[in-house]
């Protein structure tokens, strides 16, 4: 088959895609985003009620250095869930802003914030609908921690989703990686010098997760540093780490980066 016999949208071009990135591990990984996730109940005793969250979301938001009393954004914060484990890091101390641009999926978080936080904990929380890309431009050295759960390829759901896979070509990875670091950027002004930020995606997609990283790097050189774990979650990458569903009992698929903003 000539390269331009190639189909360039739809589930044929998902699997050249994947099984190019993946090669021989791509059938394994691939049944394993087949099957369905099993989020487990978080915050019982302190939520109003669990909420359901897969595992490897919860380990990474839990890493993003969060104490009551700072000033918290997290940038692209619906549904909620990594949201409530910050707001339960603030205890109802500091300010946390969690911030949504698609109004129907910010009423959703409005709502999992009601049904779950206690009233005590509702009033450090606020909710608005910017474009966080342009974030970093209005309010900048603000925040001592920010989370960038990034929107990204979500292959997962994609591979559970026939209208999706029909629409999927390469160009979605593309532009979601370019948005990506426009995201980082933005994130790099709003916080502090010596604050953190947390990025993460649901993709399996390299240039959305460590390759978004070192266009970064490139953009904005010596501006930050990746902080180093002291206990290696998932597998390593050339930055951040990524958890698998083939090799984490189901769990995933997430990617993370823990950075800190440096000194100028
Ligand atoms: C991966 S999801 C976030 C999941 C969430 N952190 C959680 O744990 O429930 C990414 C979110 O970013 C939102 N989004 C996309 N582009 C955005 C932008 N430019 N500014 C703010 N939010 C955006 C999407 O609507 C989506 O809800």
């Amino acid at each position: 088959m000539e390269e331009h016999d190639f189909p360039k949208k739809g589930e044929k071009a998902f699997e050249r895609f994947y099984s190019a990135v993946w090669g021989q591990r791509w059938p394994l990984l691939r049944e394993a985003l087949l099957q369905e996730s099993a989020p487990q109940g978080m915050g019982e005793g302190v939520l109003l009620q669990p909420y359901y969250l897969d595992t490897a979301s919860r380990l990474a938001a839990e890493l993003l250095p969060v104490s009551p009393g700072d000033k918290v954004l997290d940038l692209c914060a619906a549904p909620g869930g990594k949201t409530l484990i910050l707001a339960q890091k603030l205890k109802g101390e500091g300010t946390l802003v969690s911030n949504e641009l698609s109004s129907a999926r910010r009423e959703r978080l409005k709502r999992v914030l009601r049904d779950h936080l206690p009233d005590l904990w509702q009033k450090a929380v606020s909710v608005t609908g910017k474009d966080a890309t342009r974030w970093g431009l209005y309010q900048k050295e603000i925040y001592d921690a920010v989370l960038l759960d990034a929107p990204c390829s979500s292959e997962r759901h994609v591979l559970h989703s026939p209208k999706h896979l029909n629409l999927w070509s390469p160009h979605r990875t593309k532009t979601l990686a370019q948005q990506a670091v426009a995201l980082l950027c933005s994130a790099l002004e709003t916080v502090k010098t010596g604050g953190y930020v947390l990025y993460a995606t649901c993709s399996i997609s390299p240039e959305e997760n460590q390759g978004a990283l070192e266009k970064f790097r490139k953009k904005r050189p010596g501006r930050w540093a990746e902080v180093p774990l002291s206990q290696a979650i998932g597998e390593r990458q050339s930055w951040g780490y990524l958890i698998l569903p083939d090799t984490h009992q189901g769990q995933g698929p997430l990617f993370f980066c823990l950075w800190q903003k440096l000194a100028p």
